[in-house]
């Protein structure tokens, strides 16, 4: 087994040049937190950027630096200070962290900031690619690095790619506001599977694939020509057991043993019997909520004027991106805020908040989380939010009230706990007063059912689900029971063309030949295509057919001078080469007349959708129509219309459409019919449709059949695109020359 190769844009520590040395610290943020634990168990190796700009250190300073980073299984990636600037105060924190947190108008699009945010990802890919040996496993983290899972696997394409995002999915309505959607979406779906914290974020992902690539989704599966990317949701747990232990043993601590802050609190604690501590902590960023938390405490003060000189918020704030402009006026407007709330009620032996703006040691936090009667974490708009989860797990006594933001992430997981609308600041106000006088017990329940589930779904078990379901994705094509066409299968392939004395081979046209088009029309074959079909027909002993639901004009029109046989509207009309068009079947087309308002009403009520007429049958193409819509409009129609037809009649699920036809009519009976007494010992057919499932299972039994597109088929083999099937017909086209 392989090693992981963690990728993120951080390392989970930092140098920074301190005087003439140099120091390590932790990272701040759940990502680094969380995956540090994984990392530590795993046999893994981490490449990220270590913090520093390159072009501040010099070689004599940097290679002990690299030297230690390596011995920890760190792959350090150099950014230059320009990088630094363009890439990751650019893209990432000026525009994807505020628009996938829903603060539009706080994102920049910046042409250049895009242009960096490419070439970060390429560095940060080879620096990966130069890492992979057979069997390792890739697993990229988060919004900096969305381009890498394609890059990479451009590079490799037969490797192992995980792709996780820590911050909310945003849904499709703001998502689409971004300049360089297509590629963001094509960038994260180069991954095997695609994890996010919650289903909200996994469907609005898959809402924006579906609607902007306009990608064939099957339920939580997104099929990329012969791959399938899988999305599920994974949220993201803590290290439970390091957390609730380090809790234990500053419980059992002496008062020689304490630090300098929890002495402190202890202080404010017995300055009155019913005094409260409120905790909050987060990085001061604007997602959090924090000028919203501190004036909802204010309003609180306001409103319940018993609990002055008795509740005090303490705040922990972590400095983050101090050079982007917004997170600046946070601070300003924090230290303002805070200012004018102290000033407001201070009096000689209280301050309603204690206010720290630093990040503390993991012993400071546990202080934190676990002389705290109460933890208000109420962010607008947050990923995850562990913060809340670290709370949970350190109340050893089981006693303890976290305020939750509906917004965050985790409240899908902790629904014990006091769920507040961030917006709604009086509402925030009462959830404060009532976890004050919220019972013990009461207390001590919601934590337990909390707890017991936190202590199970910890950070490795997120970390060995996410895995475990991306090995399992990596074990090849089985699941659909259907052979790949191999090299060597096509080698076998041509040698039988070779030898083979009477030659057919049967082509379906939209998406075997062509690639479909939101208009039917603007699929046009291209002259690549033109010339090796024409060449194919020139082989001697070979004739070639091209069968279709198209009808007989278009057919005529691309097809009609190139010497072959043409099947159009599945089997209706065939013209067989040097002969003339000739109808198949009875031409009775009374049925239209029902079937046709039917199909208007729902033209009428689904916008993007339209009929086409052909002779023998109606079709009804839902391709440029809001995907989801289509999929509630197909259901609904299916049932109308088979509660309305008679049996000689039948409905056929295309590839965004829906045709009815006559029974009597198949690819397979016009296929069956061609073949037939004519002795043919070498039969290749493709196509991708359900309709061409008709042809493989009509054909006789030593007939090559070949799915176009890794699905569920009857055909013998499956290839994975069109441009493999262009080669394909090349290879034939050349092999008798
Ligand atoms: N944290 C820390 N030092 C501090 C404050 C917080 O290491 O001074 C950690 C905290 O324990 C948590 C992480 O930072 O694990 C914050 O993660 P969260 O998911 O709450 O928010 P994010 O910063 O990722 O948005
Ligand atoms: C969040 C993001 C992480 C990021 C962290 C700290 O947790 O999801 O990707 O690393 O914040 O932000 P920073 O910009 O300091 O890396």
């Amino acid at each position: 087994m392989g090693k992981t190769i963690i990728v993120s844009n951080r390392l989970p520590i930092r140098i920074t040049k301190v005087d003439n040395s140099f120091e390590f610290t932790p990272t701040s943020g759940g990502l680094a937190t969380g995956l540090h634990s994984v990392h530590k168990n795993k046999n893994s190796l981490w490449v990220g950027w270590p913090g520093i700009g390159s072009d501040t250190l010099n070689q004599n300073e940097w290679e002990p630096l690299k030297k230690s980073l390596i011995d920890n299984d760190y792959c350090p990636v150099s950014l230059s200070t320009e990088e630094i600037d363009d890439f990751y105060y650019g893209l990432p924190n000026k525009c994807l962290w505020p628009l996938f947190h829903y603060f539009i108008e706080f994102s920049i699009f910046n042409k250049a900031h895009w242009e960096s945010y490419v070439e970060v990802n390429e560095k940060f890919s080879k620096a990966v690619i130069e890492c992979i040996e057979p069997g390792d496993t890739v697993w990229v983290q988060d919004y900096q690095l969305m381009l890498c899972p394609k890059m990479i696997r451009d590079a490799c394409p037969d490797v192992t790619i995980g792709f996780f995002l820590h911050i909310p999915f945003p849904s499709f309505e703001i998502f689409r506001i971004f300049p360089w959607r297509e590629a963001l979406l094509e960038g994260v779906l180069g991954a095997d599977l695609i994890g996010f914290h919650t289903y909200d974020y996994e469907r609005h992902f898959l809402s924006s694939v579906k609607r902007i690539l306009r990608k064939n989704v099957q339920f939580n599966r997104v099929i990329m020509g012969s791959r399938e990317v899988v999305v599920d949701t994974f949220p993201m747990g803590i290290d439970y057991t390091k957390f609730n232990q380090a809790a234990q043993t500053h419980l059992a601590q002496k008062q020689t043993e304490k630090s300098e802050l929890k002495i402190q609190l202890d202080v404010h604690i017995k300055g009155a019997d019913d005094s409260k501590l409120i905790l909050s902590i987060d990085r001061l960023d604007y997602t959090k909520g924090v000028i919203n938390r501190i004036k909802a405490f204010d309003l609180f003060l306001d409103k319940y004027p018993e609990y002055l000189e008795k509740v005090r918020l303490v705040m922990l704030t972590v400095p983050s991106r101090a050079d982007v402009p917004e997170y600046k006026r946070l601070k300003k407007e924090t230290d303002e805020v805070v200012g004018r709330i102290n000033g407001k009620y201070a009096t000689v032996n209280w301050t309603p908040i204690w206010y720290y703006y630093r990040s503390m040691d993991f012993g400071d936090l546990i202080d934190l989380y676990m002389t705290s009667d109460i933890a208000m974490i109420t962010p607008v708009r947050d990923g995850m939010n562990l913060v809340a989860k670290e709370f949970i797990a350190t109340r050893v006594d089981g006693d303890g009230v976290l305020i939750l933001s509906e917004m965050a992430g985790a409240s899908k997981e902790l629904h014990e706990a006091v769920l507040v609308n961030p917006f709604d600041r009086n509402a925030m106000a009462d959830a404060i007063q009532k976890a004050i006088v919220m019972p013990v017990e009461e207390q001590k329940k919601r934590n337990s059912s909390m707890q017991k589930r936190l202590s199970r779904y910890t950070v490795n078990y997120w970390a060995k689900e996410f895995m475990e379901t991306l090995e399992s994705k990596a074990t090849p094509n089985e699941e659909i029971g259907v052979v790949k066409l191999s090299d060597q299968i096509v080698s076998t392939v041509v040698e039988s063309f070779q030898q083979a004395a009477k030659k057919m081979l049967l082509l379906d046209y939209d998406g075997t030949l062509v690639e479909f088009h939101e208009n039917p029309e603007m699929a046009v074959p291209d002259e690549a295509v033109l010339n090796t079909i024409k060449q194919l027909t020139l082989l001697p002993n070979t004739d070639v057919a091209i069968v279709s639901g198209r009808d007989n004009v278009f057919l005529e029109k691309w097809f009609g001078n190139l010497g072959l046989t043409l099947v159009a509207e599945h089997g209706y009309f065939v013209k067989e080469h040097k002969q003339e068009w000739v109808i198949k079947g009875e031409a009775n087309n009374q049925w239209k007349k029902d079937v046709m308002p039917i199909m208007e009403a729902f033209t009428d009520r689904t916008p993007g959708t339209f009929i086409e007429e052909k002779t023998k049958s109606l079709v009804w193409h839902y391709r440029k129509t809001d995907p989801e819509l289509a999929d509630e409009r197909v259901v609904e129609l299916k049932t109308v219309l088979s509660s309305l037809i008679s049996d000689n009649l039948s409905i056929m699920d295309m590839d965004k459409a829906l045709e009815v036809v006559n029974r009597q009519i198949s690819k397979g009976t016009a296929v069956s019919e061609l073949v037939s007494n004519k002795n043919y010992d070498f039969i290749l057919c493709l196509g991708d449709d359900v309709t061409d499932e008709n042809m493989f299972t009509s054909l006789p039994s030593h007939a090559t059949t070949i799915k176009v597109g890794k699905k569920k088929t009857d055909a013998k083999y499956y290839i994975e695109d069109i441009e493999h099937v262009k080669s394909l017909l090349s290879i034939l086209a050349d092999v008798n020359e």
